[in-house]
């Protein structure tokens, strides 16, 4: 996959046309998903599941921003076991099936839920495992007005049709720091200094879709390491926060993918032990 142009060209679609994912697209995605190429946590026990349209009625009331489910001719269920990091893990791999959605000309959006239950429940889901993600895609609706979220407060949020609006997103200069939180200081210098690697792997990130569109998070270049840090944000939820904490990580990680080959990111405050500011948090460390 061509995951610069992929990630560039993304965006959430929240209106579908009717028409049905083929078969030939579902098993693809399968495939892709059984082969296990994008795993953060390896070993952990998965499950995807793939609903057609006929489940969007169970499912309204039980995801979605304040209960409002995108409508959609399908959706991808992903389950995983616990682990403190599976929330990383299933928004690392499932980023990466939205990409691979993407590749395959279908559009999508992330959708929120509050209670992994609930929804084994009304989906008839008999498994063990929790429910990590989920996503409703299909062929996006040709028009030139898009639905767009306005978060007003954490408890109204307004999903509007607005012309030509793209959710804004933090740029490089604002998300990436060196050597000490919040010093920008030799920043692009830095990043240049790796050629055009670092450069787009952290444009790719400050691309990826979050919870609320909150990006609540940095990057601290240090020590020829690169570490993703958790800002503390209090619209954001615990879940969904870990799982657009996991994006990031994958929209990085495809893009320097494709420079260095195994990237190994140590996961947890342990791996970089680095003076923060009260309520931030280390993610994840990289060496470079
Ligand atoms: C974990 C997570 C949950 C989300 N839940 C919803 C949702 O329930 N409804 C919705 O319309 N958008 C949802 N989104 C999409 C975000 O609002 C969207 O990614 C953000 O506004 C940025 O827009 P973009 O994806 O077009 O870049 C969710 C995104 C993430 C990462």
């Amino acid at each position: 996959m061509n995951y610069i142009s992929l990630i560039h060209n993304r965006k959430s679609v929240r209106e579908f046309s009717d028409k049905r994912v083929s078969l030939a697209k579902v098993k693809e995605i399968n495939r892709y998903f059984t082969k296990g190429d994008k795993r953060l946590v390896p070993g952990l026990k998965l499950e995807l599941h793939i609903f057609s349209t006929d489940v969007r009625e169970a499912l309204e009331g039980a995801a979605g921003y304040n209960k409002f489910l995108v409508g959609a001719p399908a959706y991808l269920v992903l389950l995983s076991e616990e682990h403190p990091h599976a929330a990383l893990n299933a928004g690392y791999i499932m980023e990466d099936l939205v990409l691979k959605l993407a590749d395959l000309g279908l559009d999508s959006c992330w959708v929120t839920f509050d209670n992994s239950d609930a929804v084994k429940r009304v989906l008839g889901i008999n498994s063990p495992l929790d429910v990590a993600a989920i996503i409703a895609f299909g062929h996006g609706k040709k028009t030139s007005k898009e639905l767009r979220v306005n978060v007003k407060t954490m408890s109204n949020v307004d999903i509007a049709a607005k012309y030509r609006y793209m959710d804004p997103k933090r740029s490089i200069r604002e998300i990436v720091y060196l050597d000490n939180w919040e010093n920008t200081d030799g920043v692009i210098e830095h990043i240049g200094f790796y050629g055009d690697m670092l450069w787009d792997a952290l444009y790719a990130a400050s691309l990826s879709p979050s919870y609320l569109n909150r990006q609540a998070y940095g990057f601290l270049l240090h020590d020829g390491k690169v570490s993703l840090v958790k800002r503390p944000d209090s619209y954001n939820r615990e879940h969904d926060g870990e799982v657009s904490l996991g994006i990031v990580l994958l929209h990085f990680s495809a893009v320097l993918g494709s420079h260095i080959h195994r990237l190994s990111w140590a996961l947890g405050s342990d791996a970089a032990k680095l003076p923060l500011p009260e309520g931030h948090e280390v993610v994840a460390t990289l060496s470079l």
